[in-house]
Formats: C-alpha cells, structure tokens, sequence
C-alpha cells in the first residue's frame, strides 16, 4: 500500500503525528496512536467485506490514519479535530499520490465522523465513524468511570 506508506511518512503528518503523541504520553483517556488508526483501518476492512460494502482498501486506510490528526489542534488551538483534519487532508494528500475525488471522500469522512448517523452520510463515512467507536475496549479501561462517553457507547464486550 506504497500511498498510504507516504501519508505515514509525509513530513507534516509526521510532525504532527510525533507531537501528538508526545501530548497525549500521560492521557488517561483514548489515546490516538497507530495503534488505533490502524484498529479502526482492520475494523472498516473488515466491515466492508462482511457487509458486502466493497470499498477500496487503500481509501480505508488513508481515511483511518487522516481521521484523528487533528488532534494536535483541538489541543493547542481548541479547533475541533474533525475540521482540522479535513483541512489536514487538502494540505497532505495531494502529495501522497491521491486524486480530486479520492481527496473529496476521504475529507467528507474525517469530517463527519463525529456526527450522529446521517442518511447523507457516505458509506466511509458512516464505516469511520462505527469502526472508531468499536475500536475501544472500554471494559479493559482504567478511567471508565470518568469517561464522557454514555453507557450506551461504552464497549463492553468483545463483539470485532
Ligand atoms: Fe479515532
């Protein structure tokens, strides 16, 4: 997956990437580290082939990686991460080899996959935002009690 190798290595997103986690050493929330892009890139994979969805695997795993690095953002500007990715995905894409209209579906997912189900939701959008939300194993997390996600959201069974 020679594209998605040069988002990983793309000097900005490695910028903010590495600061990012430098950030978040001592979170004891949900962390963003490669670790989870790449749980939620298996867990869309995995979805879409389960579902019949059929979407392209490399598109999955540019929209996983893109989908937290705005994170640096939210925290030293308190710019929502969802924007500040979808503007990430104009500035860092173009470079790593993808095109107007992969650029366009990539950016509509990182920005909407904080929202509440939408009938105007793309397929990957509507796959990031479930394949984020089941990547957590909230049953194995030591701050679950001060956690502000509902008890509905909670993860707390293996189900993928
Ligand atoms: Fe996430």
């Amino acid at each position: 997956m020679k594209r998605i190798n040069l988002i990983y290595n793309n000097v900005i997103y490695r910028e903010k990437f590495d600061k990012l986690q430098v950030v978040e050493k001592n979170r004891v929330f949900c962390n963003h580290t490669l670790g989870h892009n790449m749980d939620v890139a298996r867990l869309m994979y995995i979805k879409s082939l389960e579902d019949g969805i059929g979407l392209d695997k490399e598109i999955i795993y540019a929209t996983a990686l893109m989908h937290d690095i705005g994170r640096l953002e939210q925290y030293e500007k308190n710019v929502p991460h969802e924007e500040a990715g979808a503007k990430l995905c104009d500035i860092i894409l173009p470079d790593c080899e993808f095109v107007e209209d992969e650029i366009s579906e990539i950016k509509e997912a990182v920005k909407y996959h904080r929202k509440d189900a939408d009938k105007n939701k793309s397929k990957l959008a509507e796959l990031l935002r479930w394949a984020d939300k089941n990547s957590r194993c909230c049953f194995e997390c030591a701050a679950i009690s001060e956690c502000n996600w509902s008890f509905d959201k909670l993860n707390m069974e293996i189900e993928y």
